[in-house]
């Protein structure tokens, strides 16, 4: 092993390789506690496959690894060989593991959901206010010292208040962002989902209905039928689909002229979900068009042009980096690893708060291919 990995528990009877260091000690003695040999990977650098190959080696029974890293049936089958039974995405999103190629080597699939909503959530109103208010183009103003005094025409930005908040995809993420801009700037929402979210729906007609008995006009909830209604009456436009053959470039430069000249387009999602040259182009002609970014398409690079736009605002694909989620992202990862090593039941749960507290359940809090033919099980 290369001096970049670091070992925890030598003496641990299964060996869990870590591909990246993650904040926090719980997942640690989660995976201690379970008689795992832990070995972490130190380099700030994305690992690429050869050197996950030789992480792999020819025993390990359980790895975290990272969205960052191309899970595909070339490393199932190394962890398979070597006696793996089980992943974990240190993320909610897995578009970079191959969950086939991994189930029909008996491997179980984990994620990490609930400890990401509201925080990634609170990127995308972040980004809406910043984009909105223009507030990365005006502090870089102020640090220039272009600043000459108030001016009546000084950042004119858009206003939010009892404008219409477009959401495509109205997952965990996609409607908590709702929730946020309805409840907070009694924005009307317009959605997109394949699925109806009932729970979203009876919450909004409940606040439109307070709304009203306080005297004020109600917002307005639809459900729409294709993303072009949303895309055209949308003052702003959140992106919270999952990346797959369907929604890779779900926007290009077609649904950006669908859009109002003045809207604010906000994905926290996945960047290829965006024609991101498409975008580029868009706010490079229409400069009343904002954009706010937490993902990209061949992350960590940028479309030529997208940098030196004023229009959008761009950050590190941070929407879930709050300490309090990243360590909740990696007790979910490391007890999707214990439960499954201890033969524990794979579960798929809907409310993951158990396992962030003292006593754990005995089982693998978030099995994406729990419901697989072959149900992965540790033994010996
Ligand atoms: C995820 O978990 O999928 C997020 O993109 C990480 O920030």
């Amino acid at each position: 092993m290369e001096k970049e990995w670091k070992i925890y528990n030598p003496d641990g009877k299964k060996r869990v390789v870590v591909t990246k260091e993650l904040p926090g000690n719980t997942w640690l003695e989660v995976l201690k506690n379970s008689d795992c040999r832990v070995e972490v990977c130190q380099s700030g650098e994305i690992v690429d496959n050869k050197k996950i190959l030789s992480a792999i080696g020819d025993k390990c029974n359980g790895v975290i690894g990272q969205l960052t890293e191309n899970w595909n049936e070339e490393l199932f089958r190394a962890l398979k060989n070597a006696g793996g039974v089980v992943y974990s995405n240190y993320a909610v999103g897995y578009d970079n593991v191959n969950v086939d190629a991994a189930s029909k080597q008996g491997i179980a699939v984990g994620n990490t959901p609930g400890v990401l909503t509201e925080t990634t959530a609170e990127m995308a109103v972040a980004l809406t206010y910043a984009v909105a208010r223009r507030v990365v183009e005006a502090d870089d103003f102020m640090r220039h010292g272009k600043y000459g005094g108030w001016l009546p025409d000084l950042f004119l930005g858009n206003r939010l208040w009892r404008q219409t908040v477009g959401v495509i995809g109205a997952g965990r993420i996609g409607s908590a962002y709702a929730r946020m801009m309805v409840q907070g700037e009694h924005m009307d929402l317009v959605y997109y989902d394949i699925y109806q979210n009932r729970q979203l729906e009876k919450d909004i007609k409940a606040f439109a209905r307070f709304l009203e008995s306080h005297g004020e006009e109600p917002v307005k909830i639809i459900r729409a039928e294709s993303i072009e209604d949303v895309l055209r009456a949308a003052d702003v436009l959140s992106l919270h689909p999952v990346l797959n053959d369907k929604t890779y470039h779900l926007i290009t430069s077609k649904e950006l002229a669908m859009m109002k000249e003045n809207a604010i387009l906000i994905n926290v999602s996945r960047g290829a979900v965006i024609d991101e040259a498409d975008l580029v182009e868009h706010c490079q002609n229409n400069p009343d068009f904002r954009a706010g970014l937490d993902v990209f398409e061949d992350e960590p690079e940028m479309q030529p042009g997208l940098p030196d736009l004023e229009n959008a605002t761009i950050v590190p694909h941070i929407a879930s980096a709050t300490r309090w989620t990243r360590e909740g992202m990696a007790v979910l990862a490391a007890s999707n690893i214990a439960g499954i090593l201890n033969e524990y039941p794979a579960w798929e749960s809907e409310d993951i708060s158990p396992f962030l507290g003292e006593n754990r359940p005995k089982a693998a809090p978030s099995i994406i291919n729990a419901q697989a033919d072959r149900v992965p099980a540790y033994s010996g």
